[in-house]
């Protein structure tokens, strides 16, 4: 039995690519029986800035999402990150641990900073390294992610290392898990770079609360290019990622798929797309509709999970204080 942690941003809208990339993975590892960690990282989200009501329901939003996908806070510690403060405090301790060439290093830093000068927050610079705090706390063997966050992970193991040859064996080692198909959904209005909740345009993404008009039109209108064959080929990169999605949502191969549009057309092909995309999403947004109707509850389960991760969580942060002689 392994175990398992991952958690995600109540950023607004979560996507499909949020959906493939990192809850369906989390929910079947639930499901094996492993000891189970799932949160909210609200101090990740305002490494940008938030509108504090809105914050509020994007974490009531997110918390709602993961119940709908099947999480069960019976197997799995549900909980808001910035409710178990531990967390900001193991980041201080990794902070002077952690090196400024490595977290310059990361791609996403460099992606979310470009251009943007001196305004770029010392949230930002640091929010692997929360991130670090977050998995090492729980003694963490498998994180499942999509392919955007394997170099967090593993700059998480990095600091691992580090702090367990400077201070003695304290942390655990983890490991990222990336699926081979879905770990890195692209946009749909440009399949050059991955789906995600801070695109331009609102064509990049499909929201796991769209309506069937609105996936209708977004499917209608992705990218593809001019060939016309509904054939998976790693070169055609918009028509991979809808054959990918399809594959997602049917559980049908990639031959599988092509098998049945031979002859057929790109037109044929997205009808079709959209309209398994909504068979998909319509009862998982039924239950997120039904859990967000009682947020009294969806407190009280973030509340029970928060209890028990700071027991863990201090555990944890006893000994990691003792081991640098602060306790
Ligand atoms: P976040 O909130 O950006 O994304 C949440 C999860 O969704 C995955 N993902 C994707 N997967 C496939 N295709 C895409 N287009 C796509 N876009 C996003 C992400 O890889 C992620 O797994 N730093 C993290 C949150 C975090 C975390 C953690 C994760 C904080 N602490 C500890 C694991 C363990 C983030 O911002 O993810």
């Amino acid at each position: 039995m392994s175990k398992v942690l991952t958690a995600l941003q109540p950023s607004g809208v979560l996507h499909i690519g949020n959906y493939f990339g990192a809850i369906e993975p989390f929910v079947k590892l639930q499901d094996s029986g492993n000891t189970n960690v799932l949160f909210v990282v609200d101090y990740h989200a305002i490494t940008v800035p938030q509108e504090p009501e809105m914050l509020r329901k994007n974490i009531m939003f997110a918390t709602a999402t993961y119940l709908a996908a099947g999480v069960d806070p019976k197997k799995t510690l549900l909980f808001q990150q910035s409710h178990v403060p531990q967390h900001t405090e193991l980041a201080w301790i990794l902070n002077c641990i952690a090196h400024m060439g490595e977290l310059e290093r990361m791609t996403q830093y460099k992606d979310k900073t470009r251009g943007k000068g001196e305004a770029v927050t010392v949230g930002l610079f640091d929010y692997p390294v929360l991130m670090a705090a977050d998995i090492l706390l729980y003694e963490t063997e498998i994180v499942p992610v999509g392919e955007d966050q394997k170099q967090h992970v593993e700059l998480a193991r990095d600091l691992a290392e580090r702090f367990n040859k400077r201070f003695g064996e304290t942390f655990t080692i983890p490991k990222p898990q990336i699926r081979k198909e879905g770990a890195r959904i692209m946009g749909l209005d440009d399949p050059e770079i991955k789906m995600s909740k801070s695109a331009k345009s609102e064509k990049n993404f499909i929201s796991l609360m769209d309506d069937d008009k609105t996936i209708e039109k977004k499917i209608k209108s992705a990218v593809t290019d001019s060939q016309g064959t509904i054939k998976y080929d790693e070169k055609r990169k918009g028509l991979a990622n809808l054959i990918t999605i399809y594959s997602l949502v049917t559980g049908q191969t990639n031959n599988q798929i092509e098998e049945s549009y031979k002859g057929k057309g790109y037109k044929e092909f997205k009808e079709d797309l959209a309209k398994h995309l909504n068979d998909f999403l319509k009862p998982l947004q039924n239950k997120i509709k039904t859990y967000l109707s009682d947020e009294t509850e969806l407190k009280n389960i973030l509340d029970q999970g928060a209890k028990k991760a700071q027991i863990l969580a201090e555990q944890k942060m006893k000994d990691v204080r003792n081991k640098i002689g602060v306790y």
